[in-house]
């Protein structure tokens, strides 16, 4: 009965001797042996009767032989040691058996020879069990990984929106103001002017009574010297071309403001037509290096010609104000490398430079209109939001990318064509950066 109960089980039991030959095996092993097999297989080497995984059932025999411990081996590692089908549940679908062997050192206790027993069982079904649920958390893992880009792309969409609808608002703000004050800006420019000549003629006058006092008799003589002395001549002098020449130098820089804040009408002046990317960043090197004490500047493109679709004021006007701040960031003691990427549908101008780079909490906001770390005169925080603008005209992108006293790169990309989609640039994993 107990020989009847073992032959039965559903779990494989096989006895091995210390030559690896079959002493015993059970229904389950037997019932997928050749049926020309099944009654002669005691004494055949079991690495012969199944040519599964020979060679690694053998060594674990062995080592079970030799330390006297029992071995296993879990399906994961190892899910078909013997070559046994097995039909999965639910699909029925037939398939190779998945298996946990167990093999266990025990001695006849009659003649003392040292025996190994094997334990198959079939575990199939928790293996397909398994694999379908690890399939189907990879899939999850995926899409949970497709849903944080989606959501990262539509947090950087939302910020570009506010940022666009900011600078739409304010650009058109900033055009009315900038015509309103033209005006003004125009008749205090030639009074000023006027004064200007009026003032050198008063005090020619002035110079000249001063100069012929001598001819002048004592009385009259005393009265002209007390004249000038009670109104301070020698002070109003000297000091109304000083008053002069500062207000003329401080409406230059009105002008100046104002003619930064025309940029950001959409109103262009020459229209689309063929530009040179290459020339202008020569011309602009030129015109900045003689500004701003000498950086050294290196420009790095294949290509003499590299020609967009575009409107040239603005975007020379977009590529100078970039230019210009990575001159005011190295401060004359770094270097500025240019970059120009002749792409198959736009160009890309990277201006990098090594300059004092800009802290996180400021790169957030650089593209706002009158932003500025710089001291007074030097800056008035339009040049980005300028650039901004007239590459944005263009259905181009510019980002800026920096670490504190490192460097900065801002990196501008203007499709070739004005009817092209503005190309969709890689996500930019640095923290530090901030695209429009
Ligand atoms: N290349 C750069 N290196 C360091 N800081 C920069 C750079 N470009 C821009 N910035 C920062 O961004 C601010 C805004 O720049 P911008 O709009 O050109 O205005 P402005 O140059 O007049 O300050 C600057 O004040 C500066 O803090
Ligand atoms: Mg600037």
């Amino acid at each position: 009965m107990f020989e009847q109960l073992v032959g039965k089980l559903p779990v494989g039991i096989g006895v091995v001797d210390e030559s690896f030959n079959v002493v015993y095996l059970n229904d389950f092993f037997l019932d997928r042996l050749p049926h020309k097999m099944r009654d002669c297989y005691k004494d055949t080497p079991v690495v012969e009767l199944f040519q599964g995984q020979g060679k690694f059932l053998k060594r674990r025999l062995k080592s079970v032989f030799v330390l006297q411990h029992p071995s296993f081996s879990y399906w994961e590692q190892r899910p078909h040691i013997f070559p046994f089908k097995s039909s999965r549940p639910i699909t029925g679908e037939e398939t190779q058996m998945y298996q946990n062997m167990e093999i266990l050192p025990i001695k006849d206790k009659k003649t003392g020879q040292r025996l190994a027993c094997i334990f198959l069982q079939n575990v199939t079904a928790q293996a397909s069990y398994f694999r379908a649920q690890q399939k189907l958390s990879e899939a999850l893992k995926k899409e949970h990984e497709a849903q944080r880009k989606l959501i990262r792309k539509l947090d950087t969409a939302q910020s570009q929106l506010i940022q666009a609808e900011k600078m739409a608002s304010t650009g058109q703000l900033a055009a009315g103001i900038a015509h309103e004050i033209n005006n003004p800006i125009g008749f205090v420019n030639a009074n000023l002017n006027t004064l200007d000549q009026y003032a050198s003629h008063l005090l020619a006058i002035c110079d000249g009574v001063k100069g012929q006092i001598e001819l002048f008799n004592d009385e009259l003589k005393e009265q002209i010297d007390a004249l000038f002395e009670s109104n301070h001549y020698d002070l109003l002098k000297d000091d109304i071309t000083e008053l002069i020449a500062e207000s003329t130098e401080g409406l230059t820089r009105v002008k100046d403001i104002v003619e930064n804040l025309k940029n950001f009408s959409l109103e262009t002046a020459e229209g689309m037509q063929t530009v040179d990317i290459c020339a202008i960043c020569n011309q602009l090197i030129t015109l900045i290096s003689a500004q701003y004490s000498a950086p050294q500047y290196k420009i790095d493109c294949e290509k003499e010609k590299v020609e967009v679709m575009g409107n040239p004021g603005p975007l020379k006007q977009a590529l100078m104000n970039v230019m210009i701040n990575a001159a005011q960031a190295v401060d004359g003691k770094g270097f500025i490398k240019l970059t120009v990427i002749d792409a198959a549908q736009s160009v890309t101008i990277k201006i990098l430079d090594s300059g004092c780079g800009i802290p996180a909490k400021h790169l957030k906001r650089i593209f706002e209109p009158f932003f500025t770390t710089k001291p007074e005169g030097q800056g008035q925080g339009l040049g980005l939001s300028v650039a901004y603008t007239a590459i944005e005209q263009h259905h181009g992108k510019i980002s800026v990318s920096s670490k504190e006293a490192k460097g900065t790169v801002v990196e501008i990309t203007i499709p070739k064509a004005p009817a092209a989609p503005a190309p969709s640039s890689e996500e930019n994993e640095t923290e530090d950066s901030q695209t429009v």
